[in-house]
């Protein structure tokens, strides 16, 4: 295996707060990768970074081997990067289905003039964007409601068709803030399963920030754990989830040091 993604000493500055401070790791080929950490912890500002929506403060980001630290946010999703939103982002007025055809057009070669002219090219690419976009919807099981509005969905069919999306770049990585966020217990269930299916049918790569532990430490082969900016920690689930500063962060001085003396306080087992 080799990285895909690899991000060297990144750091964010919000004038005098760091929000993200000296952060490295490595993202293999295949892998699904865990970044955790208590609310306000930097995992968002992360994410922001890799993908050109904040300009680090220092640091720098590869992916697939070539800098993209600076680039802006179509840029990187043009190489092979897409991700979804903490908080929902999409076209609420517009349908299901065009939420997901129009991301899709952009990896059309025929252009303005093609679609305009009727140009063949134009016209069968946009049959199959179609097409595309139609797959995409059977596999998060949104087929039924393609033409409803987006903003009519509830939050666990809007988080899956953000994910359906963001698929529709045809990424190499995948970012994933908190998608079980506002799930229901049989979404969330369900979703563990989907992340696995997704990328083995697209052969993807997965970097997930996510608060339900079990789920990622289920389903992540590594974790890093970010704290007031920091990375304290990284490794397997195994490593991560009894490590003293991990269980600290979480759940206080008082279990660290049940854990630091091998008393069982470790993650999985409270939360
Ligand atoms: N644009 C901004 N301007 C100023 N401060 C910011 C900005 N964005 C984030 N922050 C601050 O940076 C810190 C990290 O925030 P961030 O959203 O990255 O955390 P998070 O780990 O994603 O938290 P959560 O689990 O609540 O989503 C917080 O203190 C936050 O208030
Ligand atoms: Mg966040």
């Amino acid at each position: 295996m080799s990285a895909l993604l690899e991000v060297r000493s990144l750091s964010k500055a919000f004038g005098g707060l760091l929000a993200v401070s000296d952060v490295s790791l490595s993202v293999e080929q295949g892998e699904i990768f865990g970044l955790i950490g208590p609310n306000g912890a930097g995992k968002t500002t992360f994410f922001n970074m890799l993908t050109g929506m904040t300009r680090p403060t220092s640091g720098e980001v590869l992916f697939a081997g070539g800098a993209i630290t600076g680039l802006r946010p179509e840029q990187v999703a043009r190489l092979g990067v897409a991700r979804t939103f903490q908080n929902i982002r999409l076209f609420a007025g517009l349908s299901v289905f065009d939420n997901v055809r129009i991301p899709r057009q952009s990896r059309e070669r025929s252009g303005l003039w093609g679609n305009i002219l009727g140009s063949p090219l134009a016209s069968r690419e946009e049959r199959e964007t179609s097409e595309a976009a139609w797959e995409l919807l059977k596999l998060v099981n949104l087929t039924d409601r393609a033409m409803r509005p987006a903003g009519s969905l509830p939050y666990g069919d809007r988080r899956r068709l953000e994910i359906a999306r963001a698929l529709a770049l045809a990424p190499r990585l995948l970012l994933l803030d908190e998608p079980a966020a506002g799930m229901n217990p049989s979404e969330k269930a369900g979703l563990a399963d989907f992340i696995r299916q997704v990328r083995e049918t697209f052969d993807l790569t997965v970097l997930l920030i996510e608060h339900n532990v079990p789920m990622v430490m289920g389903l992540c082969s590594r974790i890093a754990v970010l704290n007031f900016g920091e990375r304290i920690a990284m490794g397997t689930p195994e490593e991560v989830q009894c490590d003293p500063k991990v269980v600290e962060a979480y759940l206080g001085a008082q279990k660290r040091d049940a854990a630091a003396a091998g008393e069982g306080a470790c993650l999985h087992s409270t939360m």
